[in-house]
């Protein structure tokens, strides 16, 4: 990891992010969460909100709910100058170190089908393919694959831990 010689921090997302949160959220996605989103979701008992920092940058964020034993992800973003760089699998890998902590043993979410950056991303955290939401997606139609992650701890082992 470089690009700057400030250490990755990844850590609780907290209201003072949101702004930045939301600039990112708008460079990555078609129909963007207002800042709103995020302040309901500071708010929310079962949601874990993280941001990776690299100096006083938000350089990537994901959200999640935990429970029931299990990990949804909501969203998750890098930067674009600082994708390529492990961010993105740092942060899941985090993610599911806290989410083991609260109790849950696998993780899931959706994807667009033409998403191949996140689909590989996904596929190296061992997640798989288990089965298609039609046009989920309503700005553009797309199909959602719904991918799972049944053994996080597994996971987080075989890549070494968190490391974060
Ligand atoms: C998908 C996204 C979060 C990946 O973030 P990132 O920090 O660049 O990803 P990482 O650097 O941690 O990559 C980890 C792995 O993902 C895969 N990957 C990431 N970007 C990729 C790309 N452009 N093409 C192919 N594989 C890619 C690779 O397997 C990579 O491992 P490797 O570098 O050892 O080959 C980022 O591209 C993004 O923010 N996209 C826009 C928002 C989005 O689509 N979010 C997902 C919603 S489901």
């Amino acid at each position: 990891m470089r690009k700057s010689d400030s250490e990755l921090i990844i850590r609780y997302m907290n209201y003072d992010d949101i702004k930045a949160v939301h600039e990112l959220e708008c460079l990555s996605f078609k129909t963007p969460w207002p800042p709103s989103a995020f302040e309901d979701e500071l708010k929310n008992e079962v949601a874990v909100y993280l941001v990776a920092e690299i100096g006083n940058e938000i350089a990537g964020y994901v959200g999640s709910w935990v429970f029931l034993g299990e990990c949804h992800i909501n969203n998750i973003a890098t930067a674009p100058s600082y994708r390529g760089m492990g961010i993105a699998r740092r942060m899941l890998l985090k993610l599911m170190s806290i989410a083991y902590k609260k109790g849950a043993l696998g993780m899931t979410l959706e994807v667009r089908e033409h998403n191949e950056p996140a689909k590989k991303l996904y596929e190296k955290l061992n997640f798989t393919y288990a089965g298609k939401r039609k046009k989920y997606y309503s700005d553009t139609g797309e199909d959602a694959y719904v991918m799972w992650n049944n053994d996080i701890l597994a996971t987080i082992v075989l890549n070494g831990g968190d490391k974060a």
